[in-house]
């Protein structure tokens, strides 16, 4: 078994290590009692992690000397809510958790994001440490403080800024992930890999990142996008200028989201955005030539898909409703060539020109 990969993360406020590594369930504990200076910690999980990972997690906090209570929510977006939130913050007081004690987040980026916001609020604000389990939250959601609920309006319309003070990466875990949700995390890996690391690029294209790969391969791939994503939320921890970078292929991904009605997977969307944001841009000018097909070929390694044959006003329709637009127009992140992206405020009818221009045109092999 690979030593651990830790990836230290510094932002203003807070610095945190992210480890990677085989097996780390079982000494959580002790890296939470190094971290935090917390009595209690508070596991929150979801009805499909808690099942398989929930008692080691606690046996290990427990053994590292901590108290321990938990909630287990049902799992899935659709119970990212106000009332699974109200659920939490409910169980945190009635486990009498203070504001010297510390949640763990254990499962996906619904867990992640509601029990970060649930510690972000609770008694203004405690401790939180992320143990993500799916390849998503492992490269994306469990960095960079974002916090989230969703409400009938829109998703994460409503939460808050909380750096986590620890992130445990058990790779082992993507091992019970079912195909479909490992790969939606591989939308994000290619993102990552197309807006900062040309080599990994290449690296992924040239051998496809799947659960069954070398737990070291796996390892460092995670690692790698932890860096992307460390590197771009140390610059702009809030937003405002580098960070929208990791929309890249957002734009469209969720307009293609939404339009499916959430039948389609994020990750799979992103991958399909990305697809099409770079086809219209390529033919635009604005990115290097060629770039469209080696994004398109990285996507289908991974078997992601490339394109979306849903109709072009059902995905204008939703971009318009984005919660990224302003006023009437969207921050579409460009692919200028591998490893570099820019942010290029479009129109609307800008929007909709690149949607025909890109969506529904795949190249038929
Ligand atoms: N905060 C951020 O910066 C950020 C970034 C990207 C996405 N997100 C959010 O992340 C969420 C999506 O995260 P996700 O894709 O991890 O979804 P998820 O948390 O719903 O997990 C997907 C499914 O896998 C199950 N699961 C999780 N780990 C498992 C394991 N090890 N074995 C078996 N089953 C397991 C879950 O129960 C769920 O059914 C969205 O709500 C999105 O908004 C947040």
């Amino acid at each position: 078994m690979s030593e651990p990969i830790t990836v230290a993360v510094n932002t203003s406020s807070r610095s945190y290590d992210v480890v990677v590594g085989e097996n780390l369930l079982d000494g959580l504990g002790e890296r939470v009692r190094q971290a935090v200076r917390a009595t209690t910690a508070f596991v929150v999980t979801d009805s499909n992690v808690g099942p398989l990972y929930l008692d080691r997690a606690l046996s290990s906090l427990a053994t590292a000397g901590l108290s321990t209570a938990s909630v287990t929510l049902p799992a899935g977006e659709q119970h990212k809510t106000l009332a699974s939130y109200g659920t939490i913050l409910d169980a945190m007081a009635h486990a009498g958790l203070t504001r010297d004690d510390v949640v763990v987040a254990l499962g996906g980026g619904v867990i992640g994001d509601m029990a970060g916001f649930a510690a972000a609020t609770y008694m203004r604000g405690i401790e939180v440490v992320q143990v993500p389990t799916t390849l998503l939250s492992m490269v994306d959601s469990s960095v960079g403080g974002k916090t989230a609920i969703d409400v009938t309006a829109g998703k994460n319309l409503v939460g808050a800024f909380l750096q986590p003070s620890l992130v445990v990466a058990d790779i082992s875990c993507l091992s019970t992930l079912t195909p479909y949700v490992f790969a939606d995390g591989m939308g994000e890996v290619v993102k990552h890999a197309v807006l900062a690391d040309p080599d990994l690029f290449v690296t992924l294209g040239a051998r496809p990142l799947t659960q069954e790969a070398d737990p070291s391969y796996l390892a460092e791939v995670v690692a790698d996008n932890v860096r992307i994503k460390r590197d771009v939320v140390a610059t702009d921890e809030r937003e405002r200028g580098l960070r929208q970078t990791l929309n890249l292929g957002h734009t469209i991904g969720h307009a293609i989201e939404a339009a499916s009605g959430y039948t389609q997977g994020h990750g799979h969307c992103v991958a399909a955005g990305l697809c099409c944001v770079a086809r219209a841009t390529e033919a635009l000018g604005w990115s290097e030539q060629g770039i469209a097909s080696r994004i398109e070929r990285c996507c289908a390694a991974q078997g992601l898909p490339t394109d979306s044959d849903l109709p072009h006003e059902d995905i204008l329709h939703q971009a318009a409703f984005d919660k990224k637009r302003h006023g009437d127009s969207v921050n579409l992140v460009v692919p200028v060539r591998l490893g570099l992206s820019e942010v290029r405020r479009t129109s609307l009818d800008e929007f909709a020109y690149i949607v025909d221009l890109g969506c529904g045109t795949a190249a038929q092999e």
